[in-house]
């Protein structure tokens, strides 16, 4: 299963898995190109190895109905690519009135990785897009509620280093149950997300856009870390280029790991008890 199954790296993830054989569910939201998308891969491979799951990850009651459904209909997930993301270009809050980045960048992908764990099995794979801003990632103080100052990049950031303390967390704590959780670095790829919304746009279209990694070499390492037999035993590993890569200590030791930890699991668990 794959989220954000209709953007420019998910596209390509998803040929892939389909090209060597494996039924891939897409999950997209509702609106948009995402159910269009789905319906030509199923002219393409077929109904039976293409079926298309609806959430919106800034809703968490889309995340648990999502969840549900996918429990009723699945016995097993042999593989869990959590690739949507965004880049705001203004301030917006979930509806529980956390920051939109973290939402949807991070805790939604983890609560909906939580609740669909009585399916992963063993040998099961989590792959988790992460990016290389998350070096620049800083935990703000009321986690994960809105600083007061917008800036697009801090806040993409902060979501991304809070995905990868997650991420660490649960390679451990399902490493025993062999229920591999890794990370992925696309590098900065040629898709819609980069858009700055600014009047440079149509020269970083001509100048910038042909010049950075496209597409396909952007989701080579999610392809990877999703399919090639060398990764079962790894766990709660960063990887760029299909290579791994060392977390430096100030970020797999975080001080504040706990602190995301610990709300995260309040988060699963409130839900779990509604
Ligand atoms: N491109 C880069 O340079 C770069 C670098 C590092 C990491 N990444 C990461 O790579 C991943 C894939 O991004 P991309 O480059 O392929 O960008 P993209 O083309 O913009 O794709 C983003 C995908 O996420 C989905 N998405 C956004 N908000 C969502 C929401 N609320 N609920 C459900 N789905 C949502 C989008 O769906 P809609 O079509 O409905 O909006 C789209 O399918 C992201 O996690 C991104 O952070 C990208």
């Amino acid at each position: 299963m794959i989220t954000g199954a209709n953007g420019g790296m998910g596209r390509v993830i998803c040929q892939q898995l389909l090209l060597s054989g494996y039924r891939v569910i897409l999950s997209c939201r509702p609106h948009g190109n995402g159910p269009g998308f789905c319906q030509s891969l199923i002219c393409t491979y077929g109904r039976e190895r293409v079926d298309l799951l609806e959430m919106d990850l800034s809703s968490f009651d889309s995340v648990r109905k999502a969840a549900g459904l996918l429990m009723e209909k699945e016995k097993r997930i042999d593989v869990l690519i959590n690739n949507a993301g965004m880049l705001g270009w203004k301030a917006e809050v979930s509806e529980k009135a956390y920051e939109m980045h973290n939402t949807v960048n991070c805790l939604a992908p983890m609560l909906f990785t939580w609740l669909v764990k009585p399916i992963l099995t063993e040998e099961s794979r989590v792959v988790n897009t992460v990016s290389v801003m998350l070096r620049f990632g800083k935990i703000p103080d009321f986690f994960p509620y809105p600083p007061e100052k917008f800036n697009r990049f801090e806040r993409y950031s902060c979501s991304k280093l809070a995905l990868t303390l997650i991420s660490l967390r649960l390679a451990e704590l399902w490493k025993e149950e062999k229920i591999w959780v890794n990370m992925a670095d696309p590098g900065i790829v040629n898709t819609p997300i980069i858009k700055l919304h600014k009047w440079i746009d149509p020269l970083t279209d001509v100048l910038f856009r042909p010049v950075i990694r496209q597409a396909p070499r952007g989701a080579s390492t999610a392809v990877f870390l999703a399919m090639d037999p060398s990764v079962n035993g790894k766990t709660g590993t960063l990887f760029r280029d299909c290579k791994p890569l060392r977390l430096p200590a100030r970020i797999s030791a975080h001080t504040d790991a706990d602190r995301v930890w610990s709300f995260f699991i309040t988060l699963c668990t409130y839900g779990n008890q509604q």
